[in-house]
């Protein structure tokens, strides 16, 4: 039998045709504009992203990095307080209602250029502390009083991170999440619950690696998120007992300790060895050059030890301090880039120390003002 094609099946395939092109076309449309919609919420963390061109060396360095290789045997820069970096002290007095007079607002900001400049600046593991947004209905972020974007929800900044990713997939990022005390926002089970189904969406599982308690090779975490859970699900019904990345318990995270001992797989013996000391305890008076001595005296020593000690654990090394309370303060501006031309920073003199040690192991540092120093963050990365 012969088959003839009538015109109006024609017509008829042509419309079909022409409304599921339309429908793929404006479902683009609907989900490029719904990101647009959170990444404009989430800008006051996030910043705006305005791309990387290939010739930058530090927006896709994992790709020349091994797929074999182990995290724990790599060094990674990271940013301390990393969702301060537009809390000047205009945006502090634009925050005034929400938080009354507190102190200003160079006592808070540790950085000074946003979460997209990190990312394509090769910066890979991110300190956020959350609390409850004024409201708490939404998550968002803080420095200790200091409440950085009243409207940004956490799960704005994750798309940030998402959509970088889905541009980056060689590149593998660590989120450090704790909560952040004093906020006058409550720690309740609530806000723990939100968090929990946050790590337990679909869309975690595409974005979130899902080990728990382990950090593998980059093979399997590339274009994937690892969670550094600073914080504790204690709230929460036992039922709800998944959990994703590695659980840095905040009880075991001694405060302001130089050399901490972390367990955080007791069947696998997994130590994260931790200097987080950023309160430099010298008496009033010492002034700026004394106190970023023993800054620098506390991590070179602990840089020391991720080179020379146990090679498969985890070191995490701050470079970040401050002495807010001395008389004249040393905020963390001061601590990290000096006073002015008379004393070096700690980033000014961690930069040579680095080089001169190229290709040993560090594991990861955390930065303040990551890239007032330029070369750092290569020098970390051992570039
Ligand atoms: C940074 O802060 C300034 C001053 O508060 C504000 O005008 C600007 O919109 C902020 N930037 C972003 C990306 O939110
Ligand atoms: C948020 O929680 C704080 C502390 O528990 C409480 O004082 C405040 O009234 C709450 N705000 C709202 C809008 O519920
Ligand atoms: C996750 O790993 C930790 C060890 O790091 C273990 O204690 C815990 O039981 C594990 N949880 C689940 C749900 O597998
Ligand atoms: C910087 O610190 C040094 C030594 O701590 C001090 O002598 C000097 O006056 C300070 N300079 C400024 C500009 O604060
Ligand atoms: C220097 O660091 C070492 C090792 O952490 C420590 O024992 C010593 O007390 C530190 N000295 C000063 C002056 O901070
Ligand atoms: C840090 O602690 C480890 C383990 O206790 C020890 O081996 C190391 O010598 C200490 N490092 C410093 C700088 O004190």
């Amino acid at each position: 039998m012969k088959q003839t094609f009538h015109p109006r099946c024609l017509a008829v395939l042509v419309l079909v045709f022409s409304i599921s092109s339309f429908a793929a076309s404006s479902q683009t449309y609907l989900s490029e504009s719904a990101l647009a919609e959170i990444l404009e919420r989430g800008a006051p963390i996030l910043g705006f992203d305005d791309g990387c061109s290939k010739s930058v060396p530090t927006c896709d360095w994992m790709a020349k990095i091994p797929d074999n290789t182990k995290l724990v045997h790599m060094n990674l820069p990271g940013t301390h307080d990393t969702a301060t970096w537009n809390y000047t002290q205009e945006t502090q007095d634009a925050l005034l209602g929400y938080t009354g007079v507190i102190p200003e607002a160079k006592f808070f900001q540790c950085q000074e250029h946003s979460i997209f400049q990190m990312l394509n600046g090769g910066i890979r593991v991110f300190d956020l502390r959350f609390a409850w947004n004024p409201g708490n209905q939404t998550i968002g972020f803080y420095h200790a009083q200091a409440l950085l974007a009243p409207t940004t929800r956490v799960e704005d900044v994750f798309f940030g991170l998402y959509s970088w990713l889905d541009k980056h997939p060689t590149e593998t990022l660590l989120v450090s999440l704790n909560h952040e005390s004093g906020t006058g926002t409550p720690n309740n089970p609530e806000l723990q619950e939100h968090l929990y189904n946050i790590f337990n969406s679909e869309l975690a599982k595409r974005y979130w690696l899902q080990t728990n308690g382990t950090l593998g090779t980059l093979q399997e975490s590339r274009g994937k998120i690892i969670l550094l859970q600073r914080f504790n699900y204690d709230m929460l019904p036992p039922a709800m007992s998944a959990r994703i990345g590695i659980h840095l318990e905040p009880g075991q995270w001694t405060d302001n300790g130089a050399n901490i001992t972390l367990i955080y797989n007791q069947a696998k013996i997994q130590i994260a060895y931790i200097e987080d000391y950023y309160e430099i305890g010298l008496p009033q008076g010492s002034g700026a050059a004394l106190n970023i001595k023993w800054k620098l005296n506390a991590t070179f020593a602990h840089l020391q030890d991720a080179a020379t000690l146990h090679p498969d654990q985890l070191y995490i090394s701050f470079a970040s301090s401050e002495h807010n309370d001395d008389v004249p303060p040393e905020y963390p501006r001061i601590m990290a880039l000096g006073n002015g031309t008379d004393v070096p920073g700690v980033n000014q003199q961690l930069l040579p120390w680095l080089r001169e040690r190229k290709g040993q192991k560090f594991g990861i540092i955390m930065l303040d003002f990551f890239d007032s120093v330029p070369g750092l963050v290569e020098a970390v990365i051992g570039m």
